[in-house]
């Protein structure tokens, strides 16, 4: 290639960078998105497109390099440079007053008379910690006990206020001997993008708030499932060797500077009042933020003076934190409706006064299951107290026994489903009880379609509610199968359904034919697979005819699928009814399959059982682990004596000298290639 085919190349590449990461900002830092996710989607494409003919141009902080695809089956572990503390909690003004009054006192045994104390917001994340090395993120690591944690920073690497190399201009007088600056953190998920992803999630398995879903997904072993789940990362921690300052306040600065988020909502008090009124204004006003905080961070702006004040084992002296007291309110229970899942939970609803907190109107609670009922000791027209504490759905918490007015009745637990009248069963261990007419429970024929209809799934926009109840009580349709083969006429006859919207379903059905295998996976709709694990298997397992087959072991070996969910898709299989359906499935034209690519691969695997070991140079071990699944074979995480074939990649240790040890077939990645 010429030097003029690649200047131009390049700088289309530092055009696409430059864009990418200003979006990224806009949608991040500012909540301010200018463009779509598509769009955005595309912009990043077009970068990945042109790094892929220029591989010289691609470089390590290229905003490419953050969609992920390793995979990670036990992050290692490391340690701190200094402890990671985590920070006392209060929660009246009056400790805030206490805590001020003491740092005084310390401040005054130092000589000092100053005080000033920077107030933050406290973020509901995930600490973490990160390094860099001139300029250059070398490793990120959670919190873990404080002294040790684990290093994810494949993971985080995906995150994109995550800086992947810093200003460079200001790195000279921060960094000491070792050329390292160290930088901590809260990862966290906005509002919105919980939201989002909790609907790609069965609801067995929604997380409770963001910080759960956050912890989570640092945790994944996919760290392509990482970076779509679009988290975030604030900085208010910045420690080098050098000279970088001694006010906090200047830290937020300098960290802003180097390219970190902060939030920017952090104030310089110098009085006792300014502290109160920082406080007190975010009180409310923090419900208006894209993210989720749940008190103020008060820290000591000379941090000159914080090793001299010092820590106890666990918290520093200089910093404290004060936490909103949770959201409450009181409000009248009128009623309670027994909810029949798709899956056949039985879940008590409570219907109740409308009533505002936490910045929105709140009329309906989950109760959970029977047993929060009894435990609540709740009765219908009782005063009861909702609380708002994190999660973003409120819950009722406890009763006001001492308002309980005369009118009150005791909620009567069904014994039967209220849809279908079959007796309830409550299995051993479990808290919820189901109706386990699974087939012809109308309740739960109608979930089942309105999943597989649902956005994240078929995407069938003109198959709602109202229809999919009318489409079930007419017995026109006992599974999602039949509706592939409605007619028109049939249709027509509906209420409220036209002829014009009929051809609209119709047209609409048509459409999600063509929907991908692993939309259809989702869409089928089994116990704990959501859009992420359905996803997964369809790249372990190209079809659904080798997913049918697969073993609950084999299942499990698959990265972020755990025992519980490989059980659940073998009972699923196992079903009697399940056949019939997928045949019904498959006449109609759906995608039971991935791309045509699984029907064209030859089976120069089948029956092996493969390891990989060490770094391969071309592959990631995801694509190479679907390379050979797709060709019949099974890939696994330990050596045994019943290993076929192990491929060894740079650095291999262990696992191939036991390998050599037990004369399991040992190959290189060229040799592997070659099978292929
Ligand atoms: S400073 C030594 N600042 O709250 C002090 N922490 O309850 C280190 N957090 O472990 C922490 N927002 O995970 C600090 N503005 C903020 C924070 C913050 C959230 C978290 C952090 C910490 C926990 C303590």
């Amino acid at each position: 290639m010429s030097d003029s085919d690649t200047f131009p190349a390049s700088d289309e590449i530092a055009r696409l960078r430059r864009e990418i990461e200003r979006h990224n900002r806009l949608y991040f830092a500012e909540a301010k998105p200018e463009i779509s996710d598509y769009d955005f989607d595309k912009l990043l494409e077009q970068l990945i497109a042109l790094e892929r003919q220029h591989p010289e141009l691609v470089t390590p902080d290229s905003p490419s390099q953050r969609v992920g695809g390793a995979i990670t089956k036990d992050f290692s572990a490391v340690q701190h440079r200094e402890p990671m503390l985590s920070l006392a909690n209060t929660y009246s003004l009056g400790e805030v007053e206490e805590f001020y009054n003491r740092v005084r006192k310390l401040l005054l045994l130092e000589g000092v008379q100053e005080q000033e104390m920077v107030a933050e917001l406290k973020f509901d994340g995930v600490a973490i910690s990160l390094l860099y090395r001139d300029g250059l993120l070398v490793q990120g690591a959670t919190r873990g006990d404080g002294v040790q944690g684990d290093d994810i920073t494949i993971n985080l690497r995906t995150i994109p206020t995550i800086p992947l190399r810093l200003e460079e201009a200001l790195l000279a007088d921060l960094q000491g001997d070792d050329r390292q600056i160290e930088v901590r953190g809260e990862v966290y998920m906005q509002k919105e993008d919980f939201e989002r992803l909790n609907d790609s999630r069965p609801e067995e398995d929604s997380f409770a708030n963001p910080r759960n879903a956050t912890a989570g997904t640092l945790k994944l072993q996919d760290s392509a499932e990482v970076a779509r789940r679009k988290m975030c990362f604030v900085a208010y921690y910045l420690k080098g060797i050098g000279d970088e300052g001694t006010a906090h306040f200047q830290r937020l600065k300098l960290l802003e500077r180097l390219g970190f988020y902060t939030g920017g909502h952090y104030r310089l008090c110098s009085e006792l009042d300014e502290i109160s009124h920082f406080i007190e204004k975010w009180e409310e006003m923090r419900w208006k933020l894209p993210y989720e905080t749940d008190g103020v961070v008060l820290k000591l702006n000379d941090v000159s003076l914080w090793d001299k004040i010092g820590a106890t084992a666990k918290s520093p002296r200089w910093a404290i934190a004060y936490k909103y007291p949770a959201q409450q309110a009181k409000t009248v229970l009128h009623d309670v409706v027994f909810q029949v899942g798709r899956l056949g939970t039985i879940t008590p609803v409570a219907e109740l006064e409308p009533v505002r907190l936490a910045g929105s109107t709140v009329s309906r609670s989950t109760l959970h299951n029977f047993d929060e009922i009894e435990r609540l000791g709740v009765m219908l027209n009782d005063r009861v107290i909702i609380e708002k504490s994190g999660e973003v759905i409120p819950k009722v918490i406890s009763v006001v026994l001492e308002e309980r007015p005369s009118d009150a009745v005791p909620i009567e637990l069904p014994s039967h489903c209220p849809e279908c009248s079959t007796p309830l069963v409550k299995p051993e261990g479990e808290v919820s009880c189901y109706c386990p007419n699974e087939e012809e429970c109308p309740a739960q024929i109608r979930g089942r379609m309105l999943h597989f209809a649902s956005r994240n799934a078929m995407d069938i926009k003109s198959l709602g509610k109202a229809l999919v109840d009318q489409l079930v009580s007419m017995k026109l349709v006992q599974d999602v199968g039949d509706l592939y083969m409605l007619q028109e006429p049939q249709l027509d006859r509906l209420e409220r359904m036209g002829p014009k919207s009929a051809l609209n379903l119709v047209r609409a059905l048509q459409e999600s034919r063509e929907k991908s295998y692993d939309r259809l996976l989702y869409a089928l709709g089994i116990r704990h697979v959501g859009r992420a694990t359905a996803r997964e298997l369809s790249a372990a397992y190209p079809s659904l005819d080798l997913l049918r087959q697969a073993s609950e072991e084999e299942l499990a070996s698959v990265p972020d699928i755990g025992p519980v969910v490989a059980r659940s898709i073998v009972d699923y299989f196992a079903k009697p009814s399940v056949p019939g359906f997928l045949e019904k499935l498959r006449s109609a034209g759906l995608q039971l399959s991935g791309s045509e690519r699984a029907a064209q691969v030859n089976r120069n695997f089948e029956g092996l059982t493969v390891l990989f070991t060490g770094g391969l140079d071309r592959y990631d071990r995801q694509q190479a682990s679907e390379l050979v699944i797709e060709r019949g074979g099974r890939v696994v995480g330990s050596v045994s004596k019943k290993t076929g074939l192990v491929v060894a990649g740079h650095d291999a240790g262990s696992k191939l000298e036991k390998a050599l040890k037990l004369g399991v077939r040992v190959v290189t990645e060229d040799e592997f290639e070659a099978m292929l």
